[in-house]
Order: structure tokens, then sequence, then C-alpha cells
């Protein structure tokens, strides 16, 4: 499974890893909430510039914390894991978080939050241009799914503009402590190679200035703003 972009693929490669390096610098100094007094790392995420598909998570945990790397705990090793039974190297992908600061003792990350903390989210999206956005746990899936629980609507996909899609999954951790949400986990994550080997020949038609093949989204779509 070859989940990233060939070398150049997208044009100014050197120009979008030198933003997307400075955007990781301002996170780490970020003081815009008050999550910057309790954090030990800020956590602004981690993996490939040319990643096809982008995880989103909640915030970062005691481990992340610690790191200053996304989902390297036991929710992170089961979300790698997941993905590496599929093929898909951590390594290809790109991972991060809708809050870039823990909050303490884990509890749910404020309105005012995660809206100091947005701008940062929409810039990796834009920096790395990934054609799919997996959202771990109700936090981010809210940010491209107005409506709906998580437990209806995980494992669905939705187009959300500019050729995106997003899917819709539990959190790792959330998955970890109940059976169910485990086995459904294992499941939406299977969607996976599909979508992305999807996502691949439509890069590859665009590419070559074809058009895009049927049911592909279309790159100059509008993106959704929820
Ligand atoms: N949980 C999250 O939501 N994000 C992480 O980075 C780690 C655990
Ligand atoms: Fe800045 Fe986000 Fe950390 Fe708040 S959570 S201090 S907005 S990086």
């Amino acid at each position: 499974m070859q989940a990233v972009l060939p070398p150049d693929a997208l044009p100014g490669e050197e120009m979008r890893r030198q933003l997307l390096r400075r955007l990781e610098d301002e996170v780490r100094a970020c003081q815009r909430c008050p999550l910057a007094t309790t954090r030990t790392c800020a956590v602004p995420g981690e993996g490939n510039l040319n990643a096809v598909v982008m995880f989103v998570g909640e915030g970062p945990g005691f481990d992340e914390d610690r790191l200053g790397r996304p989902f390297v705990g036991r929710s992170g090793q089961f979300l790698t894991n997941t993905l590496a039974q599929l093929g898909i190297a951590r390594s290809e992908v790109y991972i991060t978080n809708v809050v870039k600061c823990r909050p303490p003792q884990n509890r749910d990350p404020l309105p005012a939050e995660l809206d100091a903390c947005s701008d940062y989210l929409t810039r990796q999206v834009a920096l790395i241009n990934p054609r799919i956005i997996v959202t771990l746990g109700r936090f981010s899936m809210r940010r491209w799914f107005p409506t709906g629980a998580i437990t209806q609507i995980h494992g669905h996909v939705r187009n959300i503009g500019r050729g995106r899609i997003a899917l819709a999954m539990f959190h790792p951790a959330a998955a970890l402590r109940n059976p169910t949400w485990q086995a459904a986990f294992i499941q939406d994550m299977a969607k996976l190679p599909a979508l992305i080997e999807r996502a691949q020949r439509a890069n590859a038609a665009a590419a070559r200035g074809e058009a895009l093949p049927a049911g592909a989204p279309h790159p100059g779509d509008e993106d959704y703003v929820a």
C-alpha cells in the first residue's frame, strides 16, 4: 500500500516543508490558550508532508505531553498497529490533534481551547493537502461532520470539498475500553486502503491533466466549513 504521493507531485514542496516546520515551531511556543500553562510539551503533529491521509485526534495524553509527539502511548500503539495490519506505514501518514496541548487529567477540551487552536489545524490541512481526513473521536469528528452521534456515523465517509473526504472513526482510546467499538474501529479502518487507492488514481489523473475518475471529488471544490 502506497499512502504517500511521489516526490514533487505537488508544487512548492520545499516551501510547504518550511511552512510546516514554522507552524510546528509556532505551536511549540504557543500561548494562545490556558493549556499552555499546564502542558509539558506542545504536540504539533508529525508525519509525511505528502501524506494522502491525515489523522486528527483529540489532544495529547500523558505520554504525548512528555514526548511532544502525537499518539505514542497505548492508544497510539493501537492506532499504529491497526494501520500496519493494513499495510499502511505510520511514516506515510500525518497525525495531529484538534488541540495541541494536553488538557489536565485528560479532560475534554473546552470550546475556547478548541477555538484558540483551530487555526493551526486549518493551516496543516492546507499545507499537507490530504485527500482523506480520518477523524478519531467526537471532537475532531465535529469539525467535519456537523451532526450525528459517533455511535451512528462512525465508518461514514463525507465529501468535504477541495477533493477531500472525511472518514469518521471512534477514538482508539475508546476502542481500547469497549470491545464493540474496538471491532468497529478495526472494521472502519479497513475502508482506508480502497479509499487511498481511489485517491491515488484521482491524484495521478489530475497530475496528467486528465478528467478525474468518476466519483472522485474535484480539487477545485470549496472546502466545507462547519
Ligand atoms: N489521544 C489523542 O487524542 N491524541 C494523541 O495524540 C494521543 C492520545
Ligand atoms: Fe496554543 Fe493550541 Fe496549545 Fe492552546 S492548545 S496553547 S491554542 S497550541
